[in-house]
């Protein structure tokens, strides 16, 4: 069945669109939050590819077997392989447990989107939201699967060269952070001048300073410097926040009460 995790009334309503079973209702508003009738999901996941927003997920229990399939879309490059061991993630990036690719595609009736298929212990289903590669497989093994998978892009193999052309061959540039229009490529490329964490990623390139504070972003960020270091996602610090951390109506901050004014470090100082 479908899972929707999309919260925000924002104006976007591709999913009811797609879903042929009318299992998402018609939406009154183009700011509606979309709503399920489970009855009517089969599964197929065609409102998962057409989310923009990464909000929908499909997890199937039915095996019965104690563990359930978990099908996200992936937005990173190499695609992983079916039968490939990977780290399973929750929402924020952090390790859940151990799955097992059941599915990678990227079809044309997808207009190339890729969904991946991960079976998990069942009591993981519902945190489970994210993938991770072995480490290095997007520097090895998957640059090679990577520069198969854009042969038609010309990528060569082997090498650190290749290794960068493989994280996102064939599929050309990969926006990271659409705020900012930072590429997969200028974060490999920041990483490779000697930029290996998330704040001088964020200081050298602007990703994670725009509109939407990151948000969008981070993740992925965070996801690209642990398969270049082989670092879990969970010992990497993400960068310093920067309130608002969201689009603030100005009326929200006129109706805050503020004290008497305090005298500024220069003022005190007498500076
Ligand atoms: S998984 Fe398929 S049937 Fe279910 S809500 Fe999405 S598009 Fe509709
Ligand atoms: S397409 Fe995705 S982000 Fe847009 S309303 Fe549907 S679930 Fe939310
Ligand atoms: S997508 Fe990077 S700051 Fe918004």
């Amino acid at each position: 069945m479908a899972i929707v995790e999309c919260f925000e009334r924002i104006p976007c309503d591709p999913c009811a669109a797609a879903c042929k079973q009318g299992a998402i209702r018609p939406f009154a508003d183009i700011c509606d939050l979309p709503r399920i009738d489970h009855e009517l999901c089969n599964g197929c996941a065609l409102c998962v590819v057409r989310c923009p927003g990464l909000a929908i997920f499909v997890v199937d229990a039915s095996a019965g077997d104690g563990s359930a399939v978990v099908k996200m879309p992936y937005e990173h490059t190499p695609l992983p392989r079916a039968g490939q061991t990977v780290r399973a993630t929750d929402r924020s990036g952090r390790d859940v447990c151990a799955g097992t690719v059941t599915r990678a595609q990227r079809p044309s009736a997808f207009d190339h989107t890729a969904l991946v298929s991960i079976r998990v212990p069942v009591e993981h289903a519902m945190d489970v939201r994210g993938l991770l590669l072995p480490p290095g497989a997007g520097l090895g093994a998957g640059a090679k699967e990577g520069a198969q998978e854009g042969a038609e892009g010309g990528a060569g193999a082997g090498g650190k060269a290749d290794a960068r052309a493989g994280l996102g061959a064939g599929v050309g540039p990969v926006v990271v952070c659409r705020c900012e229009e930072i590429t997969e490529d200028d974060i490999v490329a920041a990483y490779e001048a000697g930029y290996r964490t998330p704040e001088e990623i964020k200081r050298k390139l602007r990703c994670g300073m725009g509109p939407c504070q990151g948000r969008t972003c981070m993740p992925v960020v965070l996801s690209i410097l642990s398969r270049l270091s082989g670092r879990p996602v969970g010992d990497m610090a993400p960068p310093t926040g920067r309130p608002p951390l969201k689009p603030t109506p100005l009326a929200s901050f006129a109706a805050l009460k503020y004290g008497p004014a305090r005298p500024s470090s220069v003022e005190e100082d007498g500076r």
